[in-house]
């Protein structure tokens, strides 16, 4: 596939790439006034000594909210914010951005509420994050859950098939939604290309959980983004992969899309804070600067070559196993998910951050999750797979991780009441073993990756027990 929008071509070498967030912060910070307004804090004067250490005083100056210092205000967005928003819509090519506070869990959160409705139904992926699910709880729309294909060596979902979601269309009325997840955590990619001219065909918006794929509009040797695929509206986690500080993220409404933004807009105001932290929103405009920048397209690229780098070595490492594209499922080069004969995920983890310091993103019963991002170093990729090398070549045997932990079920759901409903039933708590053939009232959810293991409606059954080692107690319907 290639990419026919690509912002290294948008924006010429020689303009400079503007960060309206970041030079009103910096005005502000340089002409302080007396101050009779909230964050108490006063600029930090009134704040634990340590802990203004270990973060700085300039962080506590600029830790202000919007409507002081000519910040402008995130509901409605006025100002550098809107400005910023605006950026970051031409910068993704998109008509219309909306800044995330509360992460891509608000944006999930607003599109529940502003575009589905009681009584409707929404065509989703069983795999879906749990904010999705508390977005149609809190509209009270049906889900029609799409389970997508399982990659069963890997113990993970695999893509969506446009073909389920035609399917489901076919079989249902009066759907409002369909709203699905790519990529997945592990970066396994669905063809949104035809998910979405199916919606086309049959006039329904398509929305897409972008979280875990904001980098890809920057990218040549990226998967091509929903936005310029057809989506009507995507959430990015900016902060996941994308360098803005942790819970910042975007939503953003397509060109052509059937979404009105107002909509959404009137949600997310419900929705956030009243105080919204303008170091959060000048982080995102920060992130979505460098992504435009020479520099920032310098440093993705060599994300994408650390990647391929790591990817090589792995090849070369017997007994370990790598989950890639040539397995016949679109990738994103820069998600390794890896695992190794002998070991479970959460042994692997342990040993890389015991033995050799080192954090991945995350472990399952199977493998292990590597995220090369902007900001790792040629350097570390050697190192990680150095230490690799001599996990694997050591030949463990963790027979207690492989026999007793488990994390993900990958059921079809056998589904008895309403989400919205089971979640407000009458409950009760009783010991696991006596839940079976009961109808949950609670979302079970491990995060990361935040997929459901039990939703609210659905029966509980003999095979959801192993994945439940967690958990003593479950919330049931009376
Ligand atoms: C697919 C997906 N959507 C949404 C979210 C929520 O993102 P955030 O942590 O930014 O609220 C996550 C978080 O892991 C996710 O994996």
């Amino acid at each position: 596939m290639t990419k026919s929008f690509k912002i290294s071509k948008e924006v010429s070498e020689s303009q400079k790439v503007k960060a309206p967030i970041v030079e009103a912060l910096r005005t502000a910070y340089k002409n302080p006034t007396y101050q009779f307004h909230i964050p108490g804090h006063t600029k930090g004067v009134a704040i634990y000594k340590e802990f203004k250490k270990l973060i700085g005083e300039k962080a506590l100056r600029v830790d202000t909210t919007d409507e002081f210092d000519n910040l402008g205000t995130l509901h409605p967005a006025t100002g550098p914010i809107a400005e910023a928003q605006d950026l970051a819509a031409q910068a993704f090519g998109a008509k219309k951005t909306f800044f995330l506070l509360n992460g891509s869990t608000a944006g999930n959160l607003a599109i529940g509420m502003s575009l589905t409705k009681k009584g409707q139904k929404v065509i989703i992926n069983r795999n879906c994050h749990r904010s999705a699910l508390t977005g149609l709880m809190i509209s009270g729309a049906d889900p029609v859950w799409i389970c997508p294909s399982r990659i069963d060596d890997w113990s993970i979902w695999g893509s969506i098939e446009a073909t389920k979601i035609e399917q489901a269309l076919k079989e249902n009325e009066n759907v409002g939604l369909v709203w699905i997840t790519n990529p997945t955590y592990e970066g396994v990619v669905s063809d949104i290309k035809s998910i979405s001219e199916v919606c086309k065909k049959y006039n329904v918006p398509l929305v897409v959980d972008e979280a875990h794929g904001c980098l890809w509009n920057f990218n040549k040797h990226l998967p091509q983004t929903a936005l310029e695929l057809g989506a009507d509206a995507v959430v990015h986690s900016l902060h996941k992969t994308g360098g803005s500080m942790s819970q910042s993220s975007m939503l953003h409404i397509s060109k052509n899309s059937m979404i009105n933004p107002d909509s959404v807009e009137k949600a997310l105001k419900l929705l956030h804070t009243t105080s919204p932290s303008l170091i959060l929103l000048g982080s995102l405009d920060a992130a979505r600067a460098v992504l435009q920048s020479k520099s920032g397209q310098t440093l993705l690229d060599r994300a994408v070559n650390n990647a391929k780098y790591l990817r090589k070595r792995l090849d070369n490492i017997p007994n370990l196993h790598q989950l890639k594209s040539t397995f016949g499922y679109m990738t994103d080069v820069t998600k390794v998910f890896i695992k190794i004969d002998g070991l479970s995920g959460k042994r692997l983890e342990s040993i890389l951050e015991i033995d050799f310091g080192i954090e991945v993103e995350s472990a399952s019963d199977i493998g292990v999750l590597i995220l090369c991002n902007l900001g790792n170093k040629h350097s570390d990729f050697v190192y990680l797979a150095d230490a690799l090398e001599k996990i694997a070549s050591a030949k463990h045997k963790d027979i207690y991780y492989l026999e007793n932990r488990k994390h993900m079920p990958m059921l079809e759901p056998v589904i008895k009441m309403s989400l919205r409903d089971a979640y407000y039933s009458n409950k009760e708590v009783v010991k696991k073993e006596l839940a079976v053939g009961r109808i949950s009232a609670e979302v079970i959810a491990e995060c990361p990756p935040g997929i459901s293991i039990l939703l609210p409606g659905e029966l509980i059954t003999e095979k959801h027990l192993p994945y439940l080692n967690d958990y003593e107690t479950l919330e049931v319907v009376c």
